[in-house]
């Protein structure tokens, strides 16, 4: 069983208060975040490269205007994971993934993936059959986190170009074409 897997606490009246204060510390909490959570994300992204790092207002507009379709991941008080993700208006039907991070301390236990099935279970995704996200040529994490969740879901993944270079301005900024994965049923 992955640590993410492990959610719960299994009733077991031997372990005393201590025992039970340390295990709830190493227990993995998923969560819808709240806008106190903004500060604590901006740390997590910026701490996360090769992300962009936005601004913390930016994290209080997606915990404040979109919880239900953006996660959180942590043990203890420590945020660990967060995913931010939205359904774009003209796309019915399609859920755009646009960060995910998982701290360094929290990799290769299944995290990322765990925190996108759970997205995709919400009450109110249950008709997303596409998810879009743009990943960098060069991002081998993301493409394993993205080709993975394909192969989970049985789907296909389709890639376009989106947003070319030359876009950003005066940033310089690598190339961020579109996977587009699906059509897919139930996570
Ligand atoms: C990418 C990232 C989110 C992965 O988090 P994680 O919790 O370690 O990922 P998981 O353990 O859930 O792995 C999910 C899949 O991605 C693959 N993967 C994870 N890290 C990888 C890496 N560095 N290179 C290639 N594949 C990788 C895993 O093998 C797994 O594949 P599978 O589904 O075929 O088994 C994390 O490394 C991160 O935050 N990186 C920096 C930010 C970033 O690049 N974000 C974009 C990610 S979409």
């Amino acid at each position: 069983m992955t640590d993410c897997a492990n959610l719960t606490l299994p009733p077991d009246i031997s372990h005393t208060s201590a025992d039970i204060d340390i295990r709830a510390a190493e227990q993995t909490w998923i969560r819808i975040p709240r806008k106190t959570d903004a500060a604590a994300i901006h740390r997590l992204i910026s701490e996360c490269p090769p992300l962009d790092l936005n601004s913390v207002y930016t994290y209080l507009l997606l915990c404040e205007h979109f919880p239900r379709t953006c996660i959180v991941a942590g043990r203890g008080g420590t945020l660990d994971g967060f995913i931010s993700a939205y359904l774009p208006p003209q796309r019915p039907g399609t859920l755009f993934v646009w960060q995910v991070a998982v701290h360094e301390r929290a990799r290769g236990k299944g995290l990322a993936r765990r925190l996108l099935s759970e997205l995709l279970q919400r009450p109110g995704l249950d008709a997303v059959q596409y998810i879009e996200t743009t990943v960098g040529p060069e991002n081998a994490a993301s493409r394993g986190v993205f080709t993975g969740l394909a192969r989970q879901l049985d789907a296909h993944v389709h890639e376009e170009p989106c947003f070319q270079p030359e876009l950003f301005g005066a940033e310089s900024h690598e190339d961020e074409p579109l996977l587009r994965i699906g059509p897919f049923g139930a996570a």
